[in-house]
């Protein structure tokens, strides 16, 4: 079972997780993943991958985006990662009781280059002093999707707003109210379920700093800011993040909640707060990778003793020992003789998608929810379904275990066999192409 991990420049924390997980003897290993181009629908090795850098690389996206549908948990969710602007951030945070300064978006200032006034007919000029009023002076502007302070700025009359406003750009940009706060609190969190709140001293260009003692919280607004901040990952799926909050008059303000890839380097967290990031992390995608295969066994046994129970009337077999004896034997060969053929004759990428066509009607056409006698009103049907080996299969079990009807012996051993035979040379040739090829 594996763990992969994407990652950019950050060097101590994506190494350290490696680290951990390699170390903690799970029957789980971690690597880098290693990427050079992808076929449509290309296995993915990994139960779990942590991403760290999509957001800056698209084809990394796109191809997370495929690992998700092959059942791949991605740490954070690749979906979740449209909606991760600030605002959004904000509108549903205040929908989950958490207080938000007063916040306005605001229309581009400028295009791509194919866009015209036609392509703009559903705007309206902006009323900007109507908005600088509502949110008041001096407020904050800064982009929708932000993130590094880039382009945040302390906003006092109208003017500076139209400067910061037209040099915008491309750029999607809001003004806020401007939080005076007592403390400033930022909370990475890991799992939706752990969260570390820590006294922050925001700073631009990466120079703010983790207070370096966990305790420079009181314990009231350290548990508080936590509560908050898991609230809000629970509600949108994130696996990490972190989230920041002014405090001002005993009320928490959420300034910064939708970090999808935060920050998580040791050279911010430093020896207070690494560690804790670090085994957190660890813990979390093993327990992932684990959880894929324990949900199999699980699913079981619930399933089992469901179905001893929901039959309306009680099962009773009438085991007929030679045929039940011999049968077995031969289903387990054709079958297997079948997996060899299937995976020596279809190319490997397309197995996932062969699921879908071949296996599920081969399942539902092949008598095992009805006998093949009851076919008999749709006799097109009833012919065709002859081409399926599991059909033989399902009416010889039906005849070493039940008294129902079903199809004459003399069919069903010989046509066995004939499959039996048929799968396993093209599954040895299959093979044998395979391996020499
Ligand atoms: N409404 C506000 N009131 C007061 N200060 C604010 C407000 N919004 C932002 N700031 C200040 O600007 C800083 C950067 O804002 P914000 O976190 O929203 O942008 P960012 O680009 O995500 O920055 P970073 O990557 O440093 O978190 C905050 O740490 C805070 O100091
Ligand atoms: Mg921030």
């Amino acid at each position: 079972m594996r763990i992969g991990v994407l990652r950019g420049r950050e060097n101590s924390f994506p190494d350290a997780v490696i680290a951990k997980v390699n170390s903690m003897d799970k029957g789980v290993a971690a690597e880098f993943v290693q990427l050079g181009g992808t076929k449509l629908n290309d296995p993915v090795p990994y139960r779990v991958i942590l991403d760290r850098m999509s957001h800056e690389v698209p084809y990394y996206s796109v191809y997370l985006k495929m690992a998700a549908l092959q059942g791949t948990y991605v740490i954070n969710n690749i979906f979740w990662r449209c909606a991760d602007d600030k605002f959004f951030g904000y509108c549903a945070a205040e929908k989950l009781g958490i207080k938000e300064p007063k916040t306005v978006v605001l229309p581009n200032r400028a295009y791509v280059e194919d866009v015209n006034d036609e392509s703009l007919r559903n705007l309206w000029p902006a009323d900007f002093e109507m908005y600088l009023s509502f949110v008041g002076l001096p407020c904050i502007m800064k982009p929708a999707f932000g993130g590094g302070w880039k382009d945040v700025n302390k906003i006092h009359n109208l003017e500076e707003m139209l400067f910061h406003y037209n040099t915008s750009g491309q750029k999607t940009m809001m003004l806020q109210e401007l939080i005076t706060w007592d403390a400033f609190i930022r909370v990475p969190t890991i799992g939706r379920r752990h969260a570390r709140a820590i006294r922050y001293d925001p700073a631009p260009l990466g120079r703010g700093g983790y207070n370096q003692d966990y305790d420079a919280l009181p314990r009231g607004m350290r548990d508080k800011a936590e509560e908050l901040s898991l609230r809000f990952n629970q509600a949108l799926g994130y696996d990490m993040n972190a989230l920041e909050f002014a405090f001002k008059d005993g009320k928490y303000y959420g300034i910064d909640l939708t970090n999808y890839t935060p920050d998580l380097d040791y050279r911010s967290l430093k020896d207070a707060h690494f560690p804790w990031a670090v085994e957190k992390m660890a813990e979390f995608a093993v327990e992932k990778a684990l959880w894929g295969a324990l949900s199999g066994l699980i699913s079981a046994l619930l399933v089992f003793p469901i179905a001893a129970v929901v039959p309306a009337t009680p099962v009773h077999l009438h085991v007929s020992w030679p045929i039940l004896l011999t049968l077995v034997p031969l289903a387990c060969v054709m079958c297997g003789a079948f997996g060899l053929m299937f995976g020596t004759r279809v190319e490997p990428r397309s197995v996932p998608a062969m699921f879908g066509i071949v296996l599920l009607p081969l399942t539902f056409l092949g008598a095992v929810y009805y006998s093949w006698a009851t076919l008999g009103p749709v006799q097109w049907l009833k012919v065709v379904v002859l081409v399926n080996p599991l059909v033989y299969m399902s009416e010889g079990f039906r005849s070493a275990l039940t008294t129902a009807p079903h199809m004459t012996l003399w069919a069903i051993y010989p046509v066995m066999i004939g499959f039996t035979a048929l799968f396993m040379w093209l599954g040895v040739t299959g093979f044998r192409k395979r391996v020499l090829s």
